[in-house]
Parts: C-alpha cells; sequence; structure tokens
C-alpha cells in the first residue's frame, strides 16, 4: 500500500486571484515547478499571473504570454485577471469573446491546463490526480460559496483531472510552516494568507518531524477569511487618488437646466475595478458620456473618461497603481505616473495616507483576524507562532496589527507566493 502510495504523482495547484503555482508531490517529497517565464520573458518563474488574453485572431494566451501578446497588440484582444473573483457570482454564467462563448469554468480551466501541461513536462508522464487550494470564504453566503467550488472542481475536470481534492489555503500554508520545525516542536501557530482577492487565516496546530498522515482536522483550531486584499487597496488608491482625472469631482448642466449636478458616482465607481471598465462600453453608457461632455465644468477629465473605456489602457494604469502600492511596502513615498496620449498621472502618495484611505479595509481584516482567535478557544498569548504570507502581507500595516497582537518575536514572514502550493502538495498524503 505504502509503495503504490510513493509511486503516485499527484500535483498541488494554488490557483490564485493574482498568481497561480504548481508542486508536485511523488516519491513522498514535494517539488516546485517552474511554470512560467517571468514577464520580461528572461527568466524561468515558479509563478503564473493568473491572466488570460484573447487575440483577434481567436488565439488564447495565458501568464507572462497573455500580457507580453496584450502589450504587443496595442491591447486589440481582451485581456482578463482576477477570473478567480467571480467564481461565487452568480450572476457571470459566461462571456462572449470574438464570437464564441465561455463559461467561468472554460476559462479557470484554460490556466489549470497550462499549469498541468507545465507539470506533467517537468514529471515526464500524464498525472490526473490534484490537490486544489480554496480560500476560507468564496462567499459569506454559503450557496454562493458552494457554488465558487463547484465552478472550480468543473474547471479541473475540463483541465483533465479525475481525482480531485480540496484544501484549505491557509491550512497549506500551514503544512508548509511545519517543515521548518525541528523533529518533534510542537506549536499552535496563526497563519494569516494575504492575496490579491482575499486574506485568510487559521490557528492550527503544527509539529515538525515525520509528516502526520492522519487526518488533521482536528488540529485545525479555526478558520476564517475576508473579501479584502490587494486588489482592494488598489481599487481604493484608484477611487481616492486617480479617479479625479476621470471626472470624480466633475459636474454637468443637464439640459435645459440651470443648476450643476455630480457625474454620476457609478460610472467612476465601475472604473475602481478595471475588470469592470469594459461593462461601460455599453451604448448607453457611450451616449450618456457624450451628453455629459457637452456640458461639463472639467472636459479634458471627462475626454480622459471616454478614453480609458474606449482605448482599454484600464490594465495599464492599474499596473502603475499596483506599482506604487507595493513600493510603498518598502519606503515612505511614492508616485503614481501613467502616460497615455494627452493624459499624464505623476500622482504621489505617502503610506500613511495609503493607511488612511484604506482603513475601512484595514478594520475588515483585523475584525476577522480577532474573530479567529478569539473562535479558536485561546488568547494571542496562548499562541506560539505567527506565519505571515501571500503577496499582501508584505504591507508594514498588516505585518504591524500582528506585532500589536502577538508582540514583535512571534511573527515571521515567509515565502510570500509559494507557500500554498508547496503546501498542497504536502496535503497530499491526507487525500490519497
Ligand atoms: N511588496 C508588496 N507590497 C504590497 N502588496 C504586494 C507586494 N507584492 C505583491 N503584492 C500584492 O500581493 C497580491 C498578490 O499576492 P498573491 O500572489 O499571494 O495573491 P494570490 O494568491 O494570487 O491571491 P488569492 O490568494 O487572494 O487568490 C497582489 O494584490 C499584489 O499587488
Ligand atoms: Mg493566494
Amino acid at each position: 500500500m505504502v509503495v503504490i502510495m510513493d509511486l503516485q504523482i499527484v500535483f498541488g495547484i494554488d490557483f490564485g486571484t493574482t498568481n497561480s503555482a504548481l508542486s508536485v508531490y511523488r516519491n513522498g517529497g514535494v517539488e516546485m515547478v517552474e511554470v512560467d517565464d517571468t514577464i520580461s520573458g528572461d527568466q524561468v518563474s515558479d509563478l503564473m499571473r493568473s491572466v488570460l488574453y484573447f487575440s483577434e485572431e481567436k488565439e488564447i494566451f495565458t501568464g507572462s504570454e497573455a500580457i507580453r501578446q496584450y502589450v504587443g497588440d496595442g491591447a486589440e484582444g481582451r485581456f482578463m485577471q482576477s477570473i478567480k473573483t467571480f467564481l461565487p457570482n452568480r450572476s457571470f454564467q459566461n462571456t462572449e469573446i470574438f464570437g464564441a462563448r465561455y463559461g467561468i469554468d472554460d476559462l479557470v480551466a484554460i490556466i489549470l491546463k497550462k499549469l498541468k501541461a507545465r507539470g506533467e513536462a517537468h514529471v515526464g508522464c500524464s498525472v490526473d490526480s490534484v490537490v486544489l487550494g480554496r480560500p476560507v470564504v468564496f462567499s459569506t453566503d454559503a450557496e454562493k460559496d458552494a457554488l465558487a467550488e463547484q465552478r472550480l472542481e468543473k474547471a479541473a475536470r475540463k483541465a483533465g483531472f479525475k481525482h480531485i481534492w480540496f484544501q484549505y489555503e491557509p491550512v497549506a500554508a500551514a503544512l508548509t510552516y511545519e517543515e521548518t520545525l525541528s523533529a518533534g516542536q510542537e506549536r499552535t501557530v496563526f497563519i494569516g494568507d494575504f492575496g490579491g482577492g482575499t486574506s485568510d487565516f487559521t490557528v492550527i496546530r503544527v509539529k515538525g518531524g515525520a509528516f502526520d498522515r492522519s487526518d488533521r482536522r482536528s488540529d485545525v483550531l479555526s478558520l476564517g477569511g475576508v473579501y479584502v486584499a490587494g486588489d482592494k487597496f488598489d481599487s481604493q488608491i484608484m477611487w481616492d487618488k486617480v479617479a479625479h482625472y476621470f471626472g470624480r469631482y466633475a459636474r454637468y448642466q443637464p439640459m435645459g437646466k440651470r443648476q450643476w449636478h455630480d457625474i454620476p458616482t457609478t460610472l467612476i465607481k465601475t472604473l475602481c475595478q478595471w475588470h469592470r471598465i469594459p461593462l461601460l462600453r455599453a451604448r448607453d453608457t457611450r451616449e450618456l458620456i457624450r451628453v455629459l461632455k457637452r456640458s461639463t465644468d472639467n472636459r479634458p477629465a471627462l475626454d480622459h473618461l471616454e478614453s480609458i473605456i474606449e482605448d482599454n489602457f484600464g490594465f495599464a494604469l492599474f499596473q502603475a497603481i499596483e506599482k506604487a502600492k507595493c513600493e510603498l511596502s518598502g519606503c515612505e513615498q511614492s508616485t503614481i505616473c501613467f502616460n497615455e496620449g494627452d493624459l499624464s498621472i505623476a500622482e504621489p502618495i505617502n503610506k500613511s495616507e495609503f493607511e488612511t484611505l484604506n482603513s475601512d479595509n484595514f478594520e475588515q481584516i483585523e475584525r476577522c483576524i480577532d474573530e479567529v482567535i478569539v473562535q479558536s478557544g485561546l488568547t494571542a498569548a496562548q499562541i506560539d507562532a505567527v506565519s505571515l504570507t501571500g503577496g499582501t502581507s508584505k504591507i508594514p500595516y498588516i505585518q504591524n496589527l500582528f506585532v500589536e497582537r502577538f508582540g514583535a518575536d512571534k511573527s515571521e514572514n515567509h515565502n510570500a507566493f509559494t507557500s500554498v502550493a508547496h503546501g498542497l502538495g504536502s496535503s497530499v498524503p491526507l487525500f490519497v
């Protein structure tokens, strides 16, 4: 029995909102696989951006290739990111792309298929078993949460997997953390996984040494998560620091009236989630913008609004916003720099401003952390260590939340981008 299990090869896939990664479980060990090139194309990477690009010639690209093609094509085709975000969204049934219809599971399957192919090239044989990561909370609505998992499972089947198991992403990160402990060392640890779409938490008992193949559910003392992570911070920066370039404070005079009215907020709010910007291409919206332009007090801003919709530069703008956000994790001050046509943005932003404008987002995260501590039945003092992972855990304010609660010496930051995928590989013996 043991021999058969050890000969078995199973993939661990962390399909992330921003980045995806793949591990292989074989011969009783876990390896990470280089699944893509870096965006510049000059190095291999164990991360693949979870993006898709459909060219007008009906070719489909994923990861770094999708980004290069999209930029090279002058953004003529259809680019998609944060696809994971749509999984619990019942109203997203399918989308038409250049005459073909794609369900959400079809879109996810394209990414999973590419990861699977890279994994199979790595091991030299076909593999039909996978442990997939899932956030603790896809949605607070139980039905939507179940729908998201069903869709992810369907996508995995379409990608060619026959045996599919799910593991909570923070539990997977905990299994990776466990490997850093010496044999016999036992700890109760708070794991925080801060990604692009969700922030997920668990308090779990871990033990160093030979991997414990028994059911680990009784070691999980609490689980929780919120739909607030990197993408939300980017949207908030867009709203507070950049939206005024697109008419956030512009006004207009309805025909035949003397009073000034604000530009409809929904228009500007839609801009703050860049993947929703194409929705503004609807005929009614375009007509509305044309009407507003005739009587606005800020014509340049409405020209920019029209052009971000028509010329599809939302992705590039959000890249600039994300870059400034990431810089603020390492210094006090950065600038959102973006140029397109006659739009020139050089908007300074400092760390405390970033923290203030995201205070509601941080508060939601804090509340969830505190709930997860309470639900574990332990006090912060009784929890031995804190391990943070995920790209968003690099934000100093987030790190400080843990210093405040647990003290400076309990916190450790682990490989931000691959610890979940590695732990999914380590989860294999729990299922197989
Ligand atoms: N230095 C940094 N400072 C702040 N944020 C960062 C930094 N580096 C990356 N990020 C953010 O981390 C997020 C991506 O992290 P990660 O790859 O862990 O997410 P994911 O696993 O794809 O998402 P999820 O787990 O929510 O599905 C992005 O929002 C990115 O902007
Ligand atoms: Mg993640």
